[in-house]
C-alpha cells in the first residue's frame, strides 16, 4: 500500500490542467480551461478544467473529479495506480507498507476486473518471452517477423508475441501462478471443451497485442503461420469485461502522441499496416482490425485528432464496401480523406519501399478529400445512364447530410452539382431527403417531439422551406439519457445510504427519499426506468439494492451493458463496490452524497425546462389556431408553464445549476 505522506504529496503537486492536458486539448478560456469532453461524445466543448481549484466538470454529462480521478476515470486506473502514476510524472519518491503484490492475502483481495487486468499483462510477458527467448519462438515467431522487415525495436514496441503449439501451454503457467481456469476462460485466453478440459485460446501463432489507450493489453490478435487453408488466417480476442472490440483501436495507445501532434490519424485495416507504417516513421497510424468503424471508434479518434486519412488497398471491390463506414467518422464531425493505393500494393508494402519523409510525402501527395473521392468513383463508375447517376447521387448527399459543417456542406453541395452537370437546388433537396431518412433510421438519437434548430434549422437552408412536420428527430438529441443514467449508477452506489444531509429523517435512506421524484418523471432512457423500478421494488421488499452480477446478467439488454460498463470502466464506483473488498481504494468520499442530490437536481431541472419547452410549443400551436388566444386550453397551458418557471427558479436558486440548453 502507498504511504499517506506520498499520496499528500502527489495531491500536492498534480496540476489538473496538465494531466487532463495530455488526454484533452484544452483552451484558456478565462481561469479555466476548456475543451472536448473525453467522456462522452460532444461537437461543442463543454469540459472545463479549474486549475485553481484542481478539478475538472463536463457541463455535458457531468463527468468531474480531481488528477487522480481523472486518471482512474480516464485510463481505467485503481486508486493506487493513477497515484502511482502521477508519482511517477512528477517524480515523486513512492513509498510503500510491506504488503506487495506476492502477497496472497492481498491478491486475493484484489478485485476480479485487477486480476483479469493481471492476468492479461501476465499473458503478455508471458507470449513476449517465448518469442525471445524459447527456441520455438525464436525459430518460428521471430525470424517470421524479422523475415516480415520489423527490427527489434518495433516488436518491442508493438509488445509482439509467440504462442507454442501445446494444447495448454498458457493454462499451466497461468493456473501455477495463481489464476483460474475461470479467469482465463473471462479473459479470452482459454477455452474448455467437455474431452479435453481447459486449453490455450491461441495455439502456434504469432501473437499481436491490442493495448487500451492506457497501455494495458486488453487482447490479443493471433496470425497463423501456417498455409493451411483451414486454418483461420487470424484469431482474435472475444469481448471480454476488458477488451470491447468495437471501443478500440489497434495501435492507438502507441499512436497517441503522434497523433495529437499531427492533428490526423492515418486509417488503415490490418495490424501488420500500422506497425509497417509505425516503423517507417509514420506514427500516426492505427487499424479498426478488419471490422466496420463503430461510433465509438470515431469519438475515440476524436480525442486524438481532429482528421483521418483512410489508406484503401490499390482493388476497387474493397474500397467501395469500406466507403459505406465513412459517414461515422463524418457525423462525429472529423474531417476525412482517401488515400487509394496502387493495385497489389497495400500501406505495409508503401511502407517497405518508402520511408521517413519520402513515405510521408508520398501519402501527403495521394490524400484526396472524401467527398471528392467518392463522388469521382460513384459518378465515373454510373456512366451516362440516368438511374445509376441518381443512385451515386444519393449516396454521396447521405455522405453530405452527415456533415455538422454548413459551410462545407455548402460547398460540397456544390462541388456535386457542377460535377453531376444538375442545379444546385435538386442536389439541396436529395441532401434534405437524406438527413431524414437518416435521422428516421438512426437507432442511437431518441425522438423528440420537441422540434428542435439543428435538424429544422438545416432542412430549411437548405431547401429554403418551412419544414411542416413536427416531430423531426434529432441529430444531437436534447436527450436526458446521460444524467439518467448517472443518476441510476449513483443510486446504484450510495442509494442505501441515510439521506443524512436532510436530518430530519435519519433513517430515510437516499433511494425512497428520491424515488417517489424520479418515478414521476417522464424518463428518455427506457432500460433507466426498468432499473429504477426494480431498485424501488427491491428495496421495498428486502431492504437492499441489486446486485452489480444481477444487474450484468440482466434481460433487459440496456441494463445488462450499463451495468456491465459501470463494473468495467470503474470499479471502485460501481455497484457494490464494498463486496468487491479493494482495501486499497478509500470509501466512497463524502462528496458521494452531494454529487447524487446535485445530479438528482440536474436531472430535475432538465425534465423541467424540456416539459417547459414542450407546453411553449403547445401554446404557439393554439395561438395559431382559428380561435387564437380564445382556445379554452390556453389558460390551463399558460398555469402550467407558469408553475414550471417556478420549479426551475427554485432549484437554481438552491443549487446554483444553471441549464442553458
Ligand atoms: N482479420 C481478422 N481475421 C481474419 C482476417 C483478417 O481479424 N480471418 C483482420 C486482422 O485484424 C487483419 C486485418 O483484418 O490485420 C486485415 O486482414 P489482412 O489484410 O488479411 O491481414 P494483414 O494484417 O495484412 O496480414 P498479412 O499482411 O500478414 O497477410
Ligand atoms: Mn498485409
Amino acid at each position: 500500500m502507498i504511504s499517506r505522506t506520498t499520496i499528500d504529496r502527489v495531491f500536492e503537486t498534480a496540476r489538473i490542467e496538465e494531466v487532463v492536458g495530455d488526454y484533452v486539448v484544452l483552451k484558456k478560456r478565462g481561469g479555466n480551461l476548456l475543451g472536448l469532453c473525453p467522456f462522452h461524445n460532444e461537437k461543442t466543448p463543454s469540459f472545463t478544467v479549474t486549475p485553481t481549484k484542481g478539478i475538472y466538470k463536463c457541463f455535458g454529462c457531468g463527468a468531474a473529479g480531481n488528477a487522480v480521478g481523472f486518471l482512474m476515470a480516464h485510463d481505467q486506473l485503481t486508486y493506487p495506480e493513477a497515484i502511482k502514476q502521477l508519482a511517477l510524472r512528477y517524480q515523486i519518491e513512492i513509498e510503500e507498507d510491506q504488503r506487495t503484490q506476492n502477497d496472497p492475502a492481498y491478491q486475493a483481495e484484489k478485485s476480479q476486473r485487477d486480476r483479469l487486468w493481471d492476468l492479461m499483462a501476465f499473458a503478455q510477458q508471458y507470449y513476449t518471452r517465448l518469442l525471445w527467448d524459447h527456441p520455438s519462438g525464436m525459430a518460428i515467431g521471430l525470424s517470421y517477423f524479422h523475415e516480415r522487415g520489423l527490427s527489434d525495436t518495433t516488436i518491442h514496441r508493438f509488445g509482439l508475441g509467440y504462442s507454442l503449439e501445446q494444447s495448454a501451454a498458457l493454462v499451466e503457467m497461468a493456473t501455477q501462478s495463481g489464476f483460474t481456469t475461470e479467469e482465463l476462460e473471462l479473459a479470452g485466453l482459454a477455452l474448455t471443451s467437455e474431452t479435453r478440459g481447459p486449453y490455450d485460446r491461441f495455439r502456434g501463432r504469432v501473437l499481436f497485442p491490442i493495448y487500451h489507450v492506457n497501455g494495458k493489453t486488453i487482447g490479443f490478435g493471433g496470425r497463423t503461420l501456417k498455409t493451411d487453408r483451414k486454418e483461420a488466417k487470424y484469431i482474435n480476442s472475444p469481448e471480454t469485461p476488458l477488451y470491447r472490440k468495437s471501443e478500440s483501436l489497434f495501435g492507438l495507445h502507441q499512436a497517441r502522441k503522434a497523433m495529437t501532434a499531427a492533428g490526423f490519424v492515418y486509417l488503415v485495416e490490418g495490424y501488420m499496416d500500422v506497425i509497417s507504417l509505425s516503423q517507417a516513421g509514420v506514427e500516426n497510424v492505427v487499424a479498426s482490425s478488419g471490422t466496420a468503424l463503430t461510433r465509438e471508434q470515431a469519438a475515440l479518434i476524436h480525442r486524438f485528432a481532429t482528421e483521418v486519412t483512410l489508406i484503401y488497398d490499390g482493388d476497387q471491390a474493397g474500397i467501395k464496401a469500406a466507403l459505406r463506414g465513412i459517414d461515422i467518422l463524418l457525423e462525429n464531425d472529423l474531417r476525412v480523406r482517401v488515400i487509394a493505393l496502387p493495385e497489389h500494393e497495400d500501406p505495409d508494402t508503401l511502407a517497405r519501399r518508402l520511408q521517413g519523409e519520402a513515405l510521408k510525402e508520398f501519402l501527403n501527395d495521394n490524400a484526396q478529400d472524401f467527398m471528392a473521392f467518392q463522388q469521382n468513383l460513384l459518378l465515373k463508375e454510373a456512366g451516362r445512364d440516368p438511374l445509376r447517376i441518381s443512385s451515386a447521387l444519393q449516396v454521396v448527399a447521405a455522405s453530405i447530410a452527415c456533415v455538422g459543417d454548413p459551410i462545407l456542406r455548402a460547398m460540397y453541395i456544390r462541388h456535386l452539382a457542377e460535377d453531376a452537370g444538375i442545379p444546385d437546388a435538386s442536389v439541396q433537396e436529395a441532401v434534405v431527403q437524406q438527413f431524414k431518412l437518416k435521422a428516421k433510421r438512426s437507432p442511437n438519437t431518441t425522438t423528440s417531439t420537441v422540434p428542435t434548430p439543428s435538424p429544422e434549422g438545416l432542412a430549411q437552408t437548405l431547401a429554403g422551406t418551412k419544414d411542416e412536420t413536427h416531430t423531426v428527430p434529432d441529430l444531437q438529441p436534447l436527450s436526458d439519457i446521460p444524467q439518467e443514467t448517472e443518476i441510476l449508477r449513483l443510486l446504484l452506489l450510495v442509494g442505501h445510504q441515510p439521506m443524512s444531509q436532510t436530518s430530519a429523517d435519519e433513517s430515510v435512506s437516499i433511494v425512497e427519499y428520491m424515488g417517489e421524484t424520479l418515478l414521476s418523471l417522464t424518463w428518455d432512457s427506457p432500460s433507466c426506468r426498468v432499473l429504477l423500478e426494480l431498485c424501488l421494488a427491491r428495496w421495498q421488499m428486502e431492504g437492499c439494492l441489486p446486485g452489480n452480477h444481477e444487474l450484468m446478467n440482466h434481460a433487459d439488454q440496456g441494463i445488462a451493458t450499463m451495468a456491465t460498463r459501470w463494473y468495467t470502466e470503474n470499479p471502485q464506483i460501481s455497484p457494490n463496490w464494498d463486496q468487491m473488498h479493494d482495501i486499497s481504494v478509500p470509501p466512497p468520499h463524502d462528496n458521494l452524497n452531494k454529487e447524487i442530490q446535485t445530479t438528482f437536481d440536474r436531472l430535475l431541472l432538465k425534465k423541467i425546462l424540456r416539459h417547459s419547452r414542450l407546453k411553449q410549443v403547445e401554446l404557439q400551436t393554439l395561438q395559431q389556431s382559428p380561435e387564437g388566444y380564445d382556445h379554452p386550453a390556453i389558460s390551463q397551458i399558460l398555469r402550467d408553464i407558469q408553475e414550471l418557471k417556478e420549479a426551475e427558479r427554485r432549484i437554481t436558486a438552491c443549487t446554483g445549476i444553471v441549464i442553458t440548453h
